[in-house]
């Protein structure tokens, strides 16, 4: 009887709410086209452990509406040696599994490309909180953080008018100001700071002045994480400056958990399906999926990481707009 070809899947880098839906969609889409699915846990780490087993379709049940990964996810600095991945090659061999699908970040997506030129066939879905992969409008994971955010925002915002108070919300994006942005205009924040841009003193102090003067309680400062000055020291100069009392809420790892939103999900469910379908017609090898203006596509995983990350300029014209 003729072997079923085996597909590799594994989560990897920091982990984003709707990993599990993908998870779920690719052993599912597997199944469907008669491979069978092999769960590769903590990331590439797994294959230089051998910490990998065949899912069914049991496996991934009751997964798709929680938050993390159930394959686990890590960071692994010994996939990047020369020995990390003469042990993965080893391990894919010995379960003879010539096709990998990696769901995560920038970070995945290079191991991605390693790995697929050892002669692996890769499939890379972006599955990030942070938004940071330009090729692609959307990661997975990110509709659920800025949903998170947004409602982090709410409470904050409630606290802050009857006490009368600027907050700094610091949120995660350590070169992408992605989550920043979105939940600001989501929420209504008065000022919105994202790493791409240097952060500009006067502006954020005339925001909170002006926001006095035309009667505003509360003054929202959203902070992405890699913008260069700490939140605390910042807090600490808009108060001396403006005379407003200044509080700072880090939000951490809150926005990267939780059930995930519909949209998460059903970007999960097609780009997973994509990733599945492109391996069954054996046609292109090494893709990576995106989706643009609604439609998924894939592109050369190369091609993917190549592609520079811009400054949402419309957007944060927007929220200058609607905040003045
Ligand atoms: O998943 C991406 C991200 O959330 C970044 O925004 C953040 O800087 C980073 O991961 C932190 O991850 P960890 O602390 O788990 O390494």
């Amino acid at each position: 009887m003729k072997k079923k070809k085996r597909v590799g899947i594994l989560t990897s880098g920091g982990d984003s709410p709707g990993m599990n839906a993908a998870i779920r969609a690719a052993a599912r889409n597997c199944l469907y086209h008669g491979f069978e699915p092999y769960g590769i846990f903590r990331g590439f780490e797994g294959l230089i452990e051998d910490d990998m087993r065949l899912l069914e379709s049991s496996s991934v049940s009751d997964i798709l509406y929680k938050g993390g990964t159930i394959l686990r996810t890590a960071r692994s600095l010994k996939f990047m040696t020369p020995y990390g991945m003469e042990l993965a090659l080893e391990n894919l061999k010995k379960h003879e599994i010539e096709d990998v699908i990696v769901i995560g970040g920038d970070g995945s997506f290079k191991g991605g490309i390693a790995l697929s030129d050892k002669g692996i066939n890769v499939m890379a879905i972006p599955g990030t909180i942070d938004n940071d992969l330009a090729y692609t409008d959307y990661t997975i994971g990110f509709d659920t953080a800025v949903s998170t955010v947004t409602s982090a925002l709410g409470n904050v915002r409630d606290t802050s008018s009857s006490h009368e108070r600027a907050t700094i919300v610091e949120v995660m994006g350590r070169k992408c100001g992605d989550i920043a942005i979105y939940a600001g205009l989501a929420s209504g924040a008065e000022s919105v700071l994202v790493p791409e841009i240097p952060f500009d003193m006067e502006d954020i102090c005339r925001r909170v002045t002006q926001g006095r003067k035309r009667g505003k309680l509360h003054n929202l400062i959203i902070k992405a994480e890699g913008v260069e000055i700490d939140s605390w020291e910042l807090a600490e100069r808009i108060s001396t400056r403006t005379g407003m009392e200044t509080k700072v809420v880090v939000l951490g790892y809150i926005q990267r958990g939780g059930t995930p939103t519909v949209n998460d999900r059903i970007m999960a469910a097609k780009m997973a399906g994509k990733a599945v379908s492109i391996i069954s017609l054996g046609k292109e090898r090494n893709q990576a999926i995106g989706i643009k203006n609604g439609s998924i596509f894939s592109v050369p995983l190369a091609d993917a990481v190549a592609e520079e990350n811009t400054i949402k300029e419309d957007e944060m014209l927007l929220i200058d707009i609607l905040n003045t």
